[in-house]
């Protein structure tokens, strides 16, 4: 489904990435793990085209995207969360995730004209966040603006946008980051949802029991290379990867 070619990036004196290669099966879900700073966001940046300076190549399907914009990539079918959440924070839960549907349904002149379609149209659409609202379980919210609504709400929302691109990968980074034990247990549930339809997923992830519950495969980053693949179990009784994490003396 993904697989990526000797990526590296240099942001100024900074390796971030130094000869990266994944390769993500289809239907598996992937966890990338590795300290702060280790260059997970970054490879993200590179697979969904928000980086284009880099060199190396992207396979998705077995087709060469690399080096195109987001907008493009996200047409032929990857879709992301991010760590810091995009949010648009003026407008309802709701109206945020009608941007999920803008990749299908919708093309960009719904915004302007919604109010001239024709009743049935506009039903379907409802219709469609109505049942995603509820699938996420965040249907209490729809009407309230994100400042309203508590973190983990915010986290589902995102997810929720971006399964409504119907996308064949999906790209989650930090889904449990800032989610209590609770939230967290529910969306390991949504995301398990979602590999059950089918769709492919690279998750960026530091929380143990979410990746054992979760992982088909693991790779670990450490200052812009893969140090370690393998199953959970490999990866977490690996020493270079217990090294990254603790330091050498208390691995
Ligand atoms: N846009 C940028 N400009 C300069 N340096 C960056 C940029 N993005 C990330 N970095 C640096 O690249 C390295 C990897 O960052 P990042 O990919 O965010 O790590 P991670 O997600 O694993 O915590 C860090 O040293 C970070 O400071
Ligand atoms: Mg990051």
């Amino acid at each position: 489904m993904l697989k990526t070619e000797h990526i590296c990036v240099n942001f100024g004196g900074i390796k971030a990435l130094v000869d990266v290669n994944i390769n993500v099966k289809p239907g598996n879900i992937v966890a990338l793990i590795g300290p702060n700073g280790a260059g997970k966001t970054t490879l993200f940046n590179v697979i969904t085209g928000f980086i284009t300076k880099y060199s190396g190549k992207v396979f998705f399907k077995n087709e060469n995207i690399s080096y195109k914009p987001p907008n493009v990539i996200y047409q032929k079918g990857i879709s992301r969360t991010f760590q810091n959440l995009k949010i648009i924070n003026e407008v309802t839960i709701k109206d945020n995730l009608i941007l999920g549907l803008l990749k299908k349904k919708i093309k960009k002149y719904y915004f302007k004209n919604f109010f001239r379609f024709d009743k049935k149209f506009r039903k379907e659409i409802e219709q469609t966040l109505d049942y995603t609202l509820e699938l996420f379980g965040i249907s209490e919210w729809k009407d309230k603006t994100p400042d309203e609504a508590p973190y983990g709400v915010l986290k589902y929302l995102e997810l929720a946008r971006s399964y409504l691109s119907s996308p064949a990968l999906l790209l989650l980074d930090e889904p449990a980051a800032g989610l209590n034990n609770f939230e967290k247990e529910k969306m390991i549930e949504l995301i398990k949802k979602l590999k059950n339809e089918g769709i492919t997923i690279l998750m960026v992830e530091h929380d143990m029991n979410f990746i054992s519950s979760l992982a088909d495969k693991v790779y670990c980053l450490n200052f812009g290379k893969i140090i370690a693949e393998g199953s959970y179990i490999e990866i977490r009784n690996n020493p270079e990867v217990l090294k990254a994490y603790l330091g050498d003396e208390d691995a």
